[in-house]
């Protein structure tokens, strides 16, 4: 079985920050790693993504030639990516002639078949000064939602809503500022309403034209929550083609000045970044992209959902030979201390200056990666925190990992010159509790695994840790220092670091995903080579069938303290690093204080509404209030102001009808962390079945915000 990844390619119209990574790098890096070393045999791409009005804009603004901003952050975000370890087998391009022949060529495949596209002449806004069509992105106006002036035509960043520019209230155009006229364009649209039957049948059961292509329960809740949404809105024909001068030109006589749409062309990037793969190895890349032994997962942010589950699958399947994803293991969004990434603001931190800042930190890619994998928003929004990110060091790599490798190899070296000692299998207690213990050493290699096999990659760094644990328990009890002091010649000492080198041995080697710049220090400890493809595999059918990861006469390395605790060091330089990155943040919040209008009650006018009369704690005590997920949301027919959601309760799931339409779009809710009220009786709005409230807070100007327990903290619990 080939299986091929993906990761989401970025854009190169400025640098990766900590959430980028967390999303659709990190987790990709892991699974492709540990499928290597089980000897799998893999292929992930990625890539720039060098095309979309956004790249245009910043040039057009900066008066230079988009290429000048491409080519900066493709190196740039290039580089981070590689001295993150993170693995890919190939990054490309999307402004490369190969990935502009491919796409073309895909539509052209499109297009023949007749009935994928639709032309139609539409009226579109054009700035009369610059003579040039507006692309959705370059046209800025009020929001009819929530009234904020700098709404984009596509969406309003400040309510999240999506928008067509013809809602926007007095749009003005962002590259000259002139009032757009609308006028007529013609443009090509992808048929997506044919596709809607098949990928309903995909998404809900994972089968198409009968045949079972994947198990729709291996798919994250969340993913086929927002794919479900989408489709039971009904789809409906998407334009694919630009008035844009940046990009790839259509390729049909007639659409002079087009280029095709940047979502239409980016995920072909995928396809040319395996062509190009394929040419520089001599090797095929069709068999990966369309063999029937051969899998495709895309790694990607819960932003990108609709495209990777329905638009490219729609795209593959009308295209007719390519084989259609079998995960789509989408992550929601990682914070920064509490808010949103904002490189406007400088809130957060981007790759390439971490890389800077944590350049003489020792391990800091890996703290870094381990931060980031303790606590990868798998299901739910997570929050990065420096505090956390020392944390998780402090605790798991130097108490717990650097520690066990510490006292195994000063205690080899102590009692056996540093050689793995013979310790034969015999009869007896000793042998029996040795058999034991690597049976669960065993399993433990197997559980990380399977972890990282179903994309839980939480789940697998935490059998890892609780390895290290186990390890550390296991010597504490045995106390090989006790039996020496009694006998140094006492054939339990010999047993028990043997069986401590191999579970310091199981370490190392499963270490390889999560840190692999500290895998190899760890290997390096035991005075082996860094993890090669087919490890993995090896080493757990020799742990399942009793054989040693190490064997008797090894000669061991020196471990030293190979993972200093931060926390220990009163005048440790880590320290203050840390420190001057707290330090950047408070100073972004005293700005924005500094510059915010002071809200005292009365600045809001008389929009806060009087307090309640009094009522009884018991009274209070009444209302079931607990922690839920938001599984599904879909519009409620013939309601503008309902939704019907399916949230999840822990123990069961349930219907809800919340009359928040008009404030939310049913894809951006689904996965919200909320609150709600579960012993109201049900009742029916809209002749649908309400279980629950989910409690919300709205401000003096109606605006409204869901009431959201702290990431971390799952579905079902009390709120008091
Ligand atoms: O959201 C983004 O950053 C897009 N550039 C992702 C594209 S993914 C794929 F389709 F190429
Ligand atoms: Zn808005």
């Amino acid at each position: 079985m080939k299986t091929l990844i993906t990761s989401a390619l970025p854009y190169a119209n400025g640098p990766l920050h900590l959430g980028h990574l967390a999303g659709a790098y990190l987790p990709a890096d892991i699974f492709a790693r540990y499928q290597r070393l089980m000897g799998k045999e893999l292929l992930w791409v990625c890539g720039s993504d060098e095309h979309g009005a956004a790249i245009t804009l910043r040039a057009k603004k900066e008066g230079i030639d988009p290429r000048e901003i491409i080519d900066k952050y493709h190196e740039l975000n290039k580089k981070s990516f590689e001295e993150l370890g993170i693995s890919f087998d190939y990054y490309h391009r999307t402004s490369a002639q190969l990935h502009h022949e491919t796409s073309q060529e895909f539509f052209l495949k499109l297009l023949e078949q007749g009935d994928q596209f639709e032309v139609k002449t539409t009226e579109q806004y054009y700035d009369p000064e610059a003579n040039q069509f507006l692309a959705d992105r370059y046209i800025k106006g009020t929001c009819p939602n929530c009234k904020s002036e700098n709404a984009f035509g596509d969406q309003c960043e400040n309510c999240g809503k999506d928008l067509s520019p013809t809602e926007l209230i007095n749009p003005t155009s962002t590259i000259s500022g002139a009032k757009p006229e609308l006028r007529e364009t013609k443009h090509w649209f992808f048929r997506l309403d044919n596709h809607e039957a098949w990928l309903k049948e995909w998404v809900k059961t994972g089968k198409v034209d009968g045949q079972q292509l994947h198990n729709p329960r291996d798919w994250k809740k969340h993913v086929s929550g927002q794919c479900m949404s989408w489709l039971d809105g009904g789809l409906h024909p998407r334009s694919i083609t630009r008035d844009l001068d940046w990009g790839i030109p259509v390729p049909v006589e007639g659409a002079d000045g087009k280029v095709l749409y940047v979502w239409f062309d980016a995920p072909i990037g995928y396809i040319s970044a395996s062509k190009q793969w394929a040419l520089e190895n001599g090797t095929d890349w069709e068999e990966w992209w369309k063999g029937e032994d051969s899998r495709l997962v895309h790694f990607i942010g819960k932003d990108n959902i609709v495209f990777h589950c329905i638009v490219f699958p729609a795209m593959l399947k009308a295209h007719g030979d390519y084989n259609l994803p079998e995960n789509v293991p989408a992550n929601q969004f990682l914070n920064f201390e509490g808010d949103k990434f904002s490189k406007s603001r400088g809130w957060g931190i981007e790759l390439h200056e971490y890389l800077e800042v944590f350049k003489d930190f020792e391990n800091g890619k890996d703290a870094i990666r381990w931060a980031l994998i303790r606590n990868l928003p798998e299901n739910q929004d997570a929050d990065f925190t420096w505090d956390g990110f020392t944390e998780y060091y402090d605790k798991d790599l130097a108490d717990k990992l650097g520690n066990f490798f510490n006292r195994v190899t000063v205690l080899t070296h102590k009692y056996f010159d540093g050689e793995v000692p013979d310790s034969p299998q015999e009869e007896g207690a000793e042998s029996l509790a040795r058999t034991q213990v690597q049976g669960k050493v065993a399993e433990f290699v197997h559980a990380i695994g399977a972890h990282i096999d179903a994309y839980r990659f939480k789940d697998a760094a935490t059998s890892f840790v609780e390895l290290a644990s186990f390890g550390n328990t296991y010597l504490q009890d045995a106390a090989p220092w006790s039996l020496y002091k009694a006998d140094p010649n006492d054939p339990r000492i010999a047993e028990t670091m043997f069986v401590s080198i191999q579970i310091a041995a199981a370490l190392a080697l499963t270490a390889t995903p999560f840190i692999p710049f500290a895998a190899e220090r760890l290997r390096s400890a035991l005075n082996q080579g860094p993890a090669t493809n087919g490890d993995w595999a090896l080493a757990l059918s020799g742990v399942t069938s009793g054989q040693p990861l190490l064997a008797a006469g090894h000669v061991l390395g020196q471990a030293g303290v190979l993972f200093p605790k931060i926390e220990d060091r009163k005048d440790d330089s880590r320290k203050a690093i840390i420190e001057g990155e707290r330090a950047k943040m408070a100073a972004v919040l005293a700005a924005k204080e500094a510059a915010a209008p002071t809200t005292s009650a009365s600045s809001q006018g008389s929009t806060r509404e009087p307090f309640k009369p009094e009522c009884t704690f018991e009274d209070f005590l009444k209302l079931d209030l607990r922690t839920a997920t938001i599984l599904t949301a879909a519009p409620v027919k013939k309601s503008n102001k309902l939704l019907h959601l399916t949230i999840e309760l822990g123990t069961e799931q349930r219907s809800v009808v919340s009359g928040i339409a008009k404030h939310f779009a049913p894809e951006d809710i689904v996965g919200k962390h909320v609150c709600c009220v579960v012993n109201l009786a049900p009742r029916k709005m809209a002749g649908v079945l309400s279980e629950a409230m989910i409690l919300m807070a709205e401000d003096g100007e109606g605006k409204l915000a869901f009431v959201s327990p702290p990431a971390g903290l799952g579905d079902g619990w009390m709120v008091r």
